[in-house]
């Protein structure tokens, strides 16, 4: 959620700090610090808000440092301010950390560490961890922060430094990612690969009780006990463009006009000989067809992409689909059996409870099968078989593009499930993936004209709460054009099955209240209809969803915004569009920052 970067070299280390938050602020956003190794004593600056208040903070500071770590955070213990802002440090100031993650036993650690005479600033978990390296240093930084983890519980990425040690950090990752990676110039360590130098494509992924020690001389590695460890060293293309807004007002609106390519590449070689191809799974067509009930575990925008796969597993397949928030899952007592497939959906691949969800389900026996946008992320690494959705890194925090992606797979895989069930015929499924191809082309017809779905923005920007109903698949849709306004434009929104709002929600109902209805041409578009009409008698400003040529529709709406005509399963994938839109030139207009809405983080890598 927070973000961290370090460096030690032969470069100037503020000018690389302060980028490298700047490319991290996506994930947390509400302060942020710097600790720079001086001859004299770390030089450490914080300052709450953006990272452009802290770079400002720092004009006339880290002159001749070229060692230092730096942090840009999302509160959980201890609300935003500079004395809670990372890197924390010891009593002497000698020992400075930054870090990712939540130390659960803090409170007992720091009882014990006031009672040993510690004095702590802030009230943050994160302070236990200086005073806890500070308690065992003895002159060797790496052993301290190994005693120092062997005390901690919880999920950390820490990157430590020390006054006493010229040119050194320690790094130690339980449950948090770190990334490192070396070119001519030094050693680079990072919470996401977008913050390592542009030319480092060779990188580290530190794993679970994993420590290195980086100096200018590169990169050493021991696990807790001090035991030498040779890591995999994982080649990535990096996308140099890929932090870069590329002539868009903002990374929202960029990553919008992505998704014709992320469909294309998502579904790029799953077509083989006219078979559908999904290698990954790693089932046989007669495994496949054992399967008898599906778990969809994921949260937030990829829980709205399970609601969509759920229609289409059930639909194809006749297996039945539960889709699951992983906070809940992960507590419950799911029935599972060796027949189930539980299916993990996170953008990220670092979300903390999808995570420990599909540990969980692995354990009672599941297989389990991965779609996330972030090779070698922690839930890949932990599946049984992964699909990657190619949408290439996603800054906004408001997901757009993965879902697409999100969407897209699942649909591959709900195809793949309904042939080896027998209830898709091999000339089925060929039709079917030139109809999903197809919508790429569609997506971008949706964008190359999209004044009427900002007209329709405009006019709901001042309402003070809004609704999106719709029937079938695209209910489950509406939840996701729901979430979306809400978190970037912070205007209430709630979805509805449409046949609900007589059973309530049609109370709040009045003159101008904007009802965002997805009426695109289904078999339930006749009772959709009747759903719009009892809140336009109510007085509703209703923005309907529907499908080009549906001229009936204008006679209720008071903006139709057009799709195309795909198959009913796929229209998903060009409504969501729309909604995206919608949702982001409401908050464009209501001055929202849609890149960086307030409260949000890009990966929740805690509970
Ligand atoms: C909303 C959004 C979040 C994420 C959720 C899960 O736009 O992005 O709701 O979908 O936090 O994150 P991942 O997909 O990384 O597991």
């Amino acid at each position: 959620m927070c973000g961290i970067v370090g460096y030690v070299g032969s470069l100037p280390v503020k000018d690389i700090l302060i980028n490298g938050l700047k490319r991290l602020e996506y994930r947390g956003y509400d302060s942020a610090g710097v600790a720079m190794w001086q001859p004299e004593g770390l030089e450490v600056v914080h300052r709450v808000g953006k990272v452009a208040n802290l770079e400002e903070a720092c004009a006339d500071k880290g002159a001749g440092s070229t060692c230092g770590i730096a942090h840009t955070r999302w509160a959980t213990h201890g609300r935003p301010s500079e004395a809670n802002a990372h890197p924390h440090v010891s009593c002497d100031g000698r020992i400075a950390v930054v870090h990712n993650g939540i130390i659960e036993n803090y409170a007992e650690l720091r009882e014990e560490l006031l009672a040993r005479g510690h004095a702590f600033r802030s009230d943050t978990d994160t302070e236990v961890v200086a005073h806890l390296v500070e308690e065992y240093y003895e002159g060797d930084l790496l052993r301290a922060v190994r005693a120092a983890t062997r005390r901690l519980v919880g999920a950390y990425g820490l990157v430590v430094t020390c006054a006493d040690e010229a040119q050194t950090l320690v790094v130690a990752r339980k449950d948090s990612p770190i990334v490192m990676g070396v070119n001519d110039d030094g050693c680079y360590v990072a919470s996401d690969m977008v913050a390592l130098a542009k030319d480092i494509s060779d990188i580290v992924v530190l794993e679970d009780y994993q420590l290195a020690k980086l100096t200018p001389a590169g990169m050493v590695f021991c696990g807790v006990d001090g035991e030498a460890i040779e890591p995999e060293v994982i080649h990535v293309e990096r996308d140099l463009e890929e932090a870069e807004k590329g002539g868009y007002p903002d990374f929202m609106m960029k990553e919008i006009y992505e998704q014709p390519r992320v469909i294309r590449e998502t579904l790029d070689g799953r077509m083989v000989n006219g078979a559908l191809s999904i290698e990954e799974l790693d089932l046989s067509v007669e495994e496949l067809s054992f399967i008898d009930r599906v778990y969809i575990i994921a949260c937030g925008t990829s829980y709205h992409a399970g609601l969509i796969a759920k229609n289409l597993i059930e639909g194809w397949a006749r297996i039945p689909t539960e889709v699951e928030v992983a906070s809940e899952f992960r507590y419950r007592n799911p029935i599972i059996t060796p027949s189930t497939l539980v299916v993990a959906v996170s953008q990220s691949g670092e979300t903390a409870d999808t995570k420990a969800a599909i540990s969980d389900a692995r354990v009672r026996g599941a297989k389990v099968f991965a779609i996330t946008n972030v090779v070698d992320s922690s839930i890949a690494r932990e599946s049984d078989g992964v699909i990657y959705t190619k949408a290439k890194k996603e800054i906004s925090v408001a997901s757009t593009k993965s879902f697409t992606g999100q969407v897209v797979s699942l649909t591959l895989l709900a195809m793949l499930l309904g042939q080896s069930k027998g209830r898709l015929s091999s000339s089925q499924i060929r039709l079917m993936f030139r109809e999903l191809a197809d919508t790429a082309g569609q997506v971008e017809e949706i964008l190359s004209d999209t004044s009427v779905i900002e007209r329709a923005a405009l006019a709901c920007k001042d309402a003070t709460s809004a609704f999106y109903i719709g029937r079938g698949i695209s209910s489950a849709i509406c939840y996701e054009g729901a979430l979306k306004l809400k978190e970037i434009s912070y205007l209430h929104a709630e979805a509805y099955a449409a046949g609900e709002m007589k059973h309530g929600p049609i109370a709040l109902i009045h003159e101008g209240f904007p009802v965002v209805t997805v009426a695109t041409k289904s078999p339930v578009y006749e009772k959709t209809l009747s759903n719009l009409q009892e809140s336009k008698t109510r007085g509703a400003l209703i923005v309907a969803v529907a499908t080009e040529g549906d001229e009936k529709i204008k006679e209720y709406a008071d903006y139709v915004l057009y799709v195309p005509k795909v198959r009913n399963e796929f229209s998903p994938i060009t409504v969501s569009v729309v909604l995206q839109l919608f949702a982001r030139y409401i908050a464009v207009a209501r001055g929202c920052n849609v890149d960086q809405p307030r409260n949000l983080a890009k990966s929740v890598t805690v509970e």
